[in-house]
């Protein structure tokens, strides 16, 4: 494989193996005294860096995923392409069928355009509830966020107690850069999902993720019909 000419650099390659060592050893710490502990994977880029670490050191950590049902193809290529890299089926959490009907008989198919609340409400049937279920009984949870990505995110803590959840939630990457998520990658010779190569560096469901332009933010095209500062979809509640 030939490597893009900046992952040759000494100060980025020092980097990234300093975050590399930190997050295995929270990501061991987690396993050894949160069990059962499990990491939620949208598949997006930073959370192929942390699937390839646990199953990597072969750690005690669930990795499951949300199928909203209206996930992009190329994230069901990928769920398929991480059942032939690692062998790992990832267990898929779904809605609820009777939520999803009386959402869209009341709503509409695509009603998450028309209303910041209807986009949460749609959010909360294929996500929130879903996420509930897996979440129950455990002791903590890991996500692939990172401070950088959005306004939102901005001081994200790398732990912190979910009270809407009632567990320990960790952010191991919280503090990387998207510099060091993509040398991870590349250097490790991970899967990450097509559309990334297509300039989609933030990747959610279909009908709700764009492609951005260079110079946008990274999140810019995640519900691009709204404002930066309600761009959560309620997965991730800020501690008060
Ligand atoms: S979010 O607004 O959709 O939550 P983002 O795509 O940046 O934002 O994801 C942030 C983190 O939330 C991911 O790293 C992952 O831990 C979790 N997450 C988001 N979507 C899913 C999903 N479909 N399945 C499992 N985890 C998810
Ligand atoms: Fe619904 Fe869009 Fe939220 Fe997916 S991201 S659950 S389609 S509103």
């Amino acid at each position: 494989m030939s490597l893009p000419s900046h992952l040759d650099d000494p100060l980025l390659l020092a980097a990234l193996a300093a975050r590399v060592d930190a997050a295995r050893a929270l990501l061991r710490e987690i396993a050894d005294n949160f069990s059962p502990a499990a990491f939620a994977s949208s598949l997006g880029g930073e959370d192929m860096v942390l699937t390839d670490l646990i199953l990597g050191d072969r750690l005690e950590i669930e990795i499951f995923s949300l199928d909203t049902g209206r996930l992009p193809l190329e994230t069901y290529a990928l769920i398929a392409e991480v059942k032939k890299h690692y062998g790992l089926a990832l267990p898929l959490y779904y809605p609820r069928h009777d939520l999803v009907e009386a959402y869209t008989r009341e709503n509409g198919i695509n009603a998450f355009y028309e209303s910041v609340e209807l986009r949460k409400g749609c959010c909360f049937v294929r996500k929130v509830e879903p996420l509930q279920r897996a979440l129950a009984g455990r002791k903590a949870w890991i996500t692939g966020m990172r401070a950088q990505q959005a306004a939102t995110r901005d001081g994200l803590a790398m732990r912190s107690f979910d009270a809407a959840n009632g567990l320990e939630k960790f952010n191991p990457l919280t503090d990387w850069s998207e510099r060091e998520v993509w040398a991870y990658l590349k250097l490790n010779e991970v899967p990450y999902n097509a559309l990334h190569d297509k300039f989609y560096p933030s990747i959610g469901c279909a009908p709700c993720t764009r492609p951005i332009t260079p110079g946008e933010d990274v999140r810019a095209g995640r519900w691009w019909w709204e404002n930066p500062q309600s761009k959560e979809c309620g997965l991730h509640v800020k501690p008060a």
